[in-house]
């Protein structure tokens, strides 16, 4: 008998695959329950289904935040855990072309709106937290936070694109720019890096002649929604292992990476 998976999703916006999830739970086709959904938003749409279904939401205005910085960064409340050095030092969101001072305020101002959301989590337990349409990079002092336990990963992310290629935030606009003839969509495990996480799993669909953005944006989504739960589902059957590769290549190269390792079904 598998348990059910608590899980708290972030949103941004109208939340389809926050509405996936929930459809997925209550089919049971997902061996889970949504615990929380919180947002960075106050008026993502998205809020509204999970309120609809009694589920506890909270918002953590980043806006707000991030503009308060700007008018006063001297006073900046940061969380008396976060350690600038070492979150600058694991970052790998911004190279090292940025300007430091700029990378400094980034991640002051994303930990003080971190903190806040970290705050709201720990009010109710949870196994998994799935990034679902959720805009805003997340700093290494958050990711730390809720990888507790540094062995066990439990910060997903779903990208409208087939990652490597396009990461950002307009994966199926930049794929349909660049006149790629194949389109998809990854869940990922989240790293310090912008959507560079040991890969779940992934749905690719031709790109035909006729598509437009839109229809591409319209077939990807529904990828997204069988892909999420699926995702989900492996983690709560604890399926998901995640192992150091490392490669020797031509040259004396080498290659190393965290991937992810998918047990069969018991
Ligand atoms: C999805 O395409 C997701 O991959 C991307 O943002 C979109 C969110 O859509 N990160 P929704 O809010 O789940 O409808």
């Amino acid at each position: 008998m598998v348990k059910r998976l608590r899980v708290g999703v972030l949103i941004s916006g109208g939340g389809t695959n926050l509405q996936a999830i929930l459809d997925a739970c209550e089919s049971g086709r997902l061996t889970a329950e949504v615990v929380f959904v919180g947002s960075d938003t106050p008026q993502a749409a998205g809020l509204e289904r999970a309120r609809r279904r009694g589920i506890p939401t909270f918002v953590v205005d980043y806006r707000a935040v991030t503009a308060a910085f700007r008018e006063n960064p001297g006073a900046a409340a940061l969380p008396a855990d976060f350690r600038l050095e070492e979150i600058r030092a694991k970052q790998g969101l911004m190279g090292n072309t940025v300007d430091p001072a700029r990378v400094d305020g980034f991640l002051v101002s994303r930990a003080m709106a971190e903190a806040a959301l970290l705050a709201a989590m720990r009010e109710i337990p949870y196994d998994l937290i799935a990034l679902a349409g959720f805009m805003r990079t997340l700093t290494p002092y958050f990711i730390d936070r809720v990888n507790s336990d540094r062995a066990s990963l439990r910060l997903m992310n779903i990208h409208p694109a087939l990652l490597p290629a396009f990461p950002g935030t307009d994966g199926y606009g930049d794929t349909w720019r660049y006149g790629c003839k194949v389109a998809g969509c990854t869940v990922h495990f989240v790293d310090y890096g912008e959507d560079t996480g040991p890969i779940i799993g992934q749905r690719a669909f031709p790109i035909r002649e006729e598509d437009t953005l839109e229809t591409i944006r319209r077939r990807g989504l529904e990828q997204e929604w069988e892909l999420y739960p699926e995702c989900i589902q492996l983690f709560a059957e604890g399926r998901l292992r995640t192992e150091r590769m490392v490669h020797e290549l031509p040259g004396g190269r080498r290659f190393e990476r965290s991937v992810v390792r998918i047990a069969p079904a018991a």
